[in-house]
């Protein structure tokens, strides 16, 4: 704390990200990258960007990368908005989508990033819990808000709520904003960009991170109608012009080019996660049902922040919550086959 600091950085509790180790050996099973890695053709596009253009600012605007992701999603360019990593974009929206006039709602097992930006921006929410299943009920989200946000695939849970059920809450709040983070939606789930033509309230967020492996390269994007996707570029424009530089414009544009890749990718993902499921089941584990990139899993024998600390000392790391509800689960992003291996190995030592 220093008297230079503005009140509202005094009062800021920022989210804290899962470690990033600097020991190469850990079986790193914590943040939900996706260990097959970027499309080689990702990779190359991005190596002939490193050239002398690099002296020019990049596109402002993104107009080819959008492009491709209109024509990918079947949308028009101006229902597509992008940023730095779908964290600048959710910080974008809520900053310039959210009403004050009511609390924002999201669910009390979520990204727990949602309440940081309500503290940045000093806007009020309140959690709606999910069910004992650790699903969303739609009916929770009919009362009176100033926007709803949730994911779909929910993080951490994994758990899908179905698009017909992701309509009826965007229906019911037909004056506010409902955001649907679909950060993990590729893995599995059923997008809400389907929605986006019938309802001038919806507004689906995506990334790069996870399905496309470009983490580290941070781009997100925003899909919904033209007026929506205005508001987030006049915060965009009156934040940082350049929020997209010409190596990961390029790159994403590339990733986007190469479906083949992606596929093969995220079912590589999806059947990994199919198998540790049932070997964590077979271990006595209760796994929520995941179509994300990672599980989430309790045992009923052992606390969650004991198995979290045996699987470190045995070099695999994993995510656990230390919050109410979900205490005794472990967030286990799904990794390579031999990452998998390791951690169901480490594990089947301690239960
Ligand atoms: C639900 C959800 N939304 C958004 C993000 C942010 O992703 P990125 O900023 O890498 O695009 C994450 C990252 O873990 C996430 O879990």
């Amino acid at each position: 704390m220093s008297k230079y600091w503005s009140p509202v950085v005094k009062d800021l509790v920022p989210y804290v990200p899962g470690e990033q180790p600097k020991l190469d050996n850990l079986v790193k099973l914590n943040t939900n990258e996706n260990p097959y890695g970027p499309s080689p053709r990702a990779l190359v596009a991005m190596q002939a960007a490193l050239d002398d253009s690099l002296k020019l600012y990049p596109d402002p605007e993104s107009v080819e990368l959008k492009q491709t992701i209109a024509s990918y999603y079947g949308v028009r360019v101006d229902q597509v908005f992008v940023g730095n990593g779908s964290d600048e974009v959710l910080a974008h929206v809520f900053f310039g989508l959210f009403q004050q006039d009511e609390p924002i709602l999201f669910p009390d097992i979520s990204y727990s990033f949602y309440p940081v930006y309500c503290g940045l921006y000093g806007i009020a929410s309140r959690v709606v819990p999910l069910n004992d299943r650790f699903e969303i009920d739609p009916a929770d989200y009919e009362q009176a808000n100033g926007g709803v946000i949730f994911p779909n695939p929910n993080a951490p849970t994994g758990r899908f709520l179905p698009l017909d059920q992701v309509e009826r809450v965007v229906s019911a709040n037909p004056d506010r904003v409902v955001v649907i983070d679909e950060a993990y939606v590729d893995f599995g789930g059923e997008s809400a960009v389907a929605l986006v033509d019938r309802h001038p309230n919806l507004l689906v967020i995506q990334t790069l991170s996870k399905s496309r492996s470009l983490a580290g390269m941070r781009v997100g994007f925003a899909i919904g109608d033209s007026e929506l996707i205005e508001a987030l570029q006049r915060v965009k424009n009156s934040f940082n012009s350049y929020p997209l530089d010409r190596v990961a414009q390029a790159g994403a544009q590339a990733a986007f080019e190469d479906e083949a890749y992606f596929r093969q990718s995220c079912d590589g993902v999806i059947a990994e996660r199919d198998r540790v499921t049932a070997e964590l089941e077979a271990l006595g584990f209760d796994v929520l049902p995941s179509r994300a990139n990672f599980v989430f899993a309790r045992h009923p024998l052992h606390r969650g922040d004991v198995l979290m600390t045996g699987l470190r000392e045995q070099g695999v790391i994993v995510r656990h919550f230390n919050k109410p509800r979900i205490s005794e689960f472990l967030r286990i992003t799904i990794g390579m086959p031999e990452q998998n291996d390791a951690l169901l190995c480490a594990l089947g030592k301690m239960v």
